[in-house]
């Protein structure tokens, strides 16, 4: 049988997911790693903040909502000094096995989140930026777009009885401009970006986020390994 040309060209890429509150990252994302395995290519699935024994501690201290007791500036070094560790202890290592690292949230939620939401100076995110990933860019991001009603409906489902978090626990238009903002990174970085329409069945979404990753990286491979010829 003819092995699946994905296996045979795509080793260790760095895709991220990103969206709204109850825009269904992490179904997606371990679909997605079910299907990467299944056609033998190991995936491993984090999230941020998070993923590393140190950040999940600022995790912790960030979603209490210690960090808005703080402001908006000192959240962000948080995030900051959380995706140093997470970068360092988790990504990079995976990556350099030839691993696919599948990250919910990444960079564009700080610059959303914090940047265009919090109002933190971009020039002071750029320069976290630069000290915690340096040159480290996803391959593809994946930004799941769903309508704010729906997003929220799926956040509280999710939720139960358990407190909304820091951001869960903000306003309507808080979550408008948050989407906003998703679909202005979507349109300002189509190279590394895809807007994907979350607003279906899970299976439906999945199959939505295959294609992308088909057209933007394992064709790109198919096309670098055609121009070696
Ligand atoms: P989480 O429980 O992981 O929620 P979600 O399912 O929405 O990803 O909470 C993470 C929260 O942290 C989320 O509301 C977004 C926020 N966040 C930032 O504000 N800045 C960041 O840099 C990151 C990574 C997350």
């Amino acid at each position: 049988m003819q092995k699946p040309v994905e296996s045979k060209l795509v080793a260790g890429r760095f895709v991220t997911f990103e969206g709204g509150e109850g825009s269904g990252k992490s179904t997606q994302i371990k679909l997605l790693a079910d299907r990467l395995n299944g056609a033998r290519l190991p995936a491993i699935v984090t999230r941020e903040p998070g993923g590393s024994a140190g950040a999940e501690i600022i995790r912790h201290l960030v979603l209490s909502g210690m960090g808005k007791l703080l402001g908006a500036e000192t959240e962000s070094l948080l995030f900051a000094a959380a995706r140093d560790d997470h970068v360092n202890q988790v990504i990079k290592p995976a990556l350099e096995k030839g691993t696919w690292v599948l990250c919910d949230r990444f960079t564009d939620s700080t610059r959303v989140y914090q940047g265009k939401l919090g109002r933190v100076d971009l020039k002071l995110l750029r320069a976290m930026e630069r000290v915690t990933i340096g040159d480290l860019k996803p391959d593809l991001t994946l930004i799941l777009d769903v309508p704010v009603a729906v997003g929220l409906q799926r956040a509280i489902k999710r939720r139960g009885a358990a407190v909304a978090d820091r951001f869960e626990e903000e306003g309507l238009a808080f979550h408008e401009k948050l989407r906003e903002a998703y679909r202005q990174i979507a349109a300002d970085d189509p190279q590394r970006c895809v807007l994907i329409d979350a607003n279906a069945d899970p299976q439906t979404v999945g199959q939505r986020v295959w294609t992308a990753l088909r057209e933007h990286l394992f064709a790109s491979a198919v096309a670098s390994e055609g121009s070696k010829t």
